[in-house]
């Protein structure tokens, strides 16, 4: 695993976008897992900037997200959906239907996390973006998943919810569980990088790239993959 400490988050994200870049000029049909959340904004904004400025195009790339709110429809606001067509598809070239992310409302669970599952075998990515929660979760894989695990539908620590509910009205609108990719369909993809920004993840960061490989801090499985990096900028590498 390589790691990479970048002096602003600027420079980070400008660093990942570089990457997305390359692999999107070189193929036009490439497949991309995405992340949501605040750290990942930043690149978002230069995928659009340059889809705009330079007409890099998105018309064939395929996206695989990592996770959604059980509950939450698409047109609901706090839903992931939602965040990825308002920061990045619907404003990029990208064809909708090349854009997958779980179905929050899916009634049967068994059902829905059989049909993501279905798609991650079909869709190898050749890149996986990853953020990182402050307890070491990947996507919404709590701490103690199963690095076997599939996608499946997780309850979110009261961490997370706490954390997560800085988005939300109130913390009691939070969903308590999720549609997530499991650990293993994470690390079945080629490549993997990790960005963290600031100081309320300098200890996860620590933790899952200095510490023992464990599932109780999810992350610390990423030590274990053979393509992957991990930017952070310098308040969230400030253990390191
Ligand atoms: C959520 C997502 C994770 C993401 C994390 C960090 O819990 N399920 O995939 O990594 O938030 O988000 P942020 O970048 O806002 O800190």
């Amino acid at each position: 695993m390589q790691v990479k400490v970048f002096n602003s988050y600027e420079s980070l994200v400008k660093k990942a976008f570089g990457i997305v870049k390359n692999i999107v000029k070189r193929n036009p049909y490439a497949v991309l897992g995405l992340a949501t959340g605040n750290t990942m904004i930043g690149l978002y904004k230069l995928m659009i900037e340059d889809c705009k400025q330079n007409r890099t195009s998105y018309k064939h790339i395929r996206t695989i997200n990592l996770d959604e709110y059980k509950g939450l429809s698409a047109g609901d606001e706090q839903s992931y959906a939602y965040y990825m067509r308002k920061n990045l598809f619907d404003k990029i070239d990208i064809s909708s239907g090349n854009t997958h992310i779980p179905i929050g409302i899916a009634e049967n669970e068994d059902a829905e996390c059989k049909r993501y599952n279905k798609i991650l075998d079909s869709l190898p990515r050749d890149l996986q973006i990853l953020g990182i929660g402050s307890n070491g979760h990947i996507a919404f894989n709590e701490p103690n998943t199963k690095f076997g695990s599939e996608t499946h539908v997780a309850k979110l620590t009261e961490s997370t919810i706490t954390a997560n509910s800085r988005l939300f009205k109130d913390i009691s609108e939070v969903p308590e569980k999720a549609f997530t990719m499991g650990i293993k369909n994470i690390m079945q993809a080629k490549q993997i990088i990790v960005l963290a920004s600031g100081e309320d993840k300098a200890e996860a960061v620590y933790n899952f790239v200095k510490g023992k490989v464990t599932e109780k801090f999810p992350a610390s499985v990423l030590q274990l993959h053979p393509n992957c990096i991990v930017f952070v900028d310098k308040t969230a590498g400030c253990l390191l």
